[in-house]
């Protein structure tokens, strides 16, 4: 009686060989290392953060707003025996002023011209404020005689402080006039 052979087995399948320090992809690299859902969780709440922390800090920007910090309008220029009788360019280049002594007293310019607001320069020998843009001129008493300004120059108010010296207000302006020889935007000085 013969023995029965065992049916032949074949060998079985083998998986296809890979480098086991070569991921297949990038998914499966974080996977490894840090478990795919993790990683999806994570990046999602730091985008959530990074996107919450910069609205933030914009909607904290307008609570404090670009401020412009300007000279004062009002201003001490020195004593009056600092200025001969005559146009003093001075105060001109900080203040945007110019002072005016007569032989009666003081008063003082604005020097931005009327027309559209450029800085006019004054000429003594011409007795006359000439403004650089559109050839407006003005006459020391501030009329306009030539060109396109329509008003005569501003004045400020003016004067002296408790120490003595004068105080120029560029935020009480007057051109009319009648108005603008008197009270604040006259100074009468008697050393003048
Ligand atoms: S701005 Fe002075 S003449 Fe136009």
């Amino acid at each position: 009686m013969s023995q029965a052979q065992p049916a032949p087995t074949s060998p079985p399948p083998t998986a296809p060989a890979t480098d086991p320090a070569k991921p297949a992809d990038i998914w499966e690299w974080f996977d490894e290392k840090f478990g795919r859902r993790q990683f999806l969780l994570q990046s999602g709440w730091a985008f959530f953060w990074v996107f919450l922390g910069g609205w933030l800090l914009s909607n904290l920007r307008y609570l404090f707003p670009n401020v412009l910090y300007e000279p004062s309008l009002s201003f001490k220029a020195g004593k009056p025996e600092d200025y001969p009788v005559g146009v003093s360019e001075k105060m001109k280049k900080t203040h945007r002023v110019w002072i005016v002594r007569t032989d009666k007293g003081f008063y003082s310019f604005w020097a931005r011209c009327t027309h559209l607001g450029c800085t006019p320069n004054w000429f003594d020998t011409e007795n006359r404020f000439k403004c650089p843009c559109h050839g407006s001129n003005f006459n020391r008493d501030g009329d306009v005689i030539a060109g396109p300004a329509p008003k005569p120059l501003w004045r400020c108010a003016i004067k002296l402080a408790d120490d003595g010296q004068l105080l120029i207000d560029k935020a009480r302006l007057e051109n009319r006039g009648g108005a603008r020889e008197k009270d604040d935007f006259f100074l009468p000085y008697a050393g003048a």
